[in-house]
């Protein structure tokens, strides 16, 4: 059986040598498991811009858990009102990328979340973006914990980190794999095709994943992580990019249908959190 430290080992070497290496389309290659269509843009962004509800608009020390290159604008957002932003990462790649982008407002440093070299109570805010899915699963309470511990009080962490099969994915998946069915049986030629060259497709995005992942449910963290300190449940995105990516276009009135799911997420934001794809998880320490 493979070892904490060379599960951690690998996901690093992932991380360093594929994760964060630019492709030729300007982006990293992380950034192919998101939907990066004009159609979805909007959307997207909206979704990125919620974290800002759950921080403290101002402080001190920001702390970015799992940073990665800062990737996408809407994240610079985040550290805005804080005098620095803490980058925290095990691989050196994200951290050289990141501090190209916010220069002398990081400060940086190469760790694990599960074991974070920082005094209790450091930070007046945190973030930690799809990161703990990383780490064995036997480590991500502690990974909680140490968010926990070194959060200032009065202060607020968000955590978001997709769900291991939620409700909603299951459901939409069945209708994404007769949709892939038939389209298969109608055009079989152009999926041979679509499967050789086009690194968006469903497909391509499965096949592409590289490394580590161990996903938690509802449940999990309501019971394991619940009973240890202050959490809340919000949705942050319902819809997977594989749904995005398969029935969004367009031509299909594609940037109304997601004007119409992003207000359903905003009107139920606690039950699509539960049990859409992707929950956005408030951490808060009291006083
Ligand atoms: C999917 S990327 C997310 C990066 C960024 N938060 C974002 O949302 O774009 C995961 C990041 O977590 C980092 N990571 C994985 N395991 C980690 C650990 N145990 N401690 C610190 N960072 C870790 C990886 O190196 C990678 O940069």
């Amino acid at each position: 059986m493979i070892s904490d430290t060379e599960i951690k080992n690998q996901v690093r070497e992932f991380y360093d040598h594929v994760g964060w290496q630019e492709q030729s389309d300007g982006f990293y290659q992380n950034a192919s498991y998101e939907d990066l269509r004009p159609v979805a843009q909007d959307y997207i962004h909206k979704c990125h811009l919620r974290v800002l509800r759950h921080l403290n608009p101002t402080g001190y020390f920001l702390l970015d858990a799992g940073c990665g290159p800062i990737q996408y604008p809407e994240y610079l957002e985040y550290s805005k009102g804080y005098q620095r932003r803490v980058c925290a990462d095990i691989s050196l790649v994200a951290l050289r990328e990141a501090r190209k982008r916010i220069g002398s407002h990081g400060l940086y440093v190469v760790c694990d979340v599960a074991y974070l070299p920082f005094s209790s109570n450091s930070f007046d805010g945190e973030v930690s973006l799809h990161t703990i899915h990383h780490l064995p699963s036997d480590e991500h309470i502690r990974a909680y914990q140490e968010l926990y511990r070194t959060l200032a009080k009065a202060s607020r962490a968000v955590i978001v980190n997709g769900w291991d099969n939620p409700p909603l994915s299951i459901f939409l998946n069945v209708w994404i794999s007769l949709y892939e069915r038939l389209y298969a049986i109608s055009r079989p030629q152009v999926k041979t095709a679509n499967l050789a060259h086009d690194s968006t497709s469903s497909t391509a995005h499965t096949k592409s994943r590289g490394t580590y992942v161990r996903k938690q449910n509802a449940a999990w963290l309501q019971n394991s992580i619940g009973s240890l300190m202050p959490i809340k449940i919000w949705c942050w995105r319902s819809l997977s990019v594989r749904f995005l990516r398969t029935f969004i276009h367009e031509r299909l009135a594609g940037r109304f249908i997601l004007r119409l799911i992003y207000r359903c997420e905003e009107r139920f934001p606690h039950f699509l959190g539960k049990y859409g794809q992707y929950p956005l998880i408030e951490l808060r320490k009291n006083r």
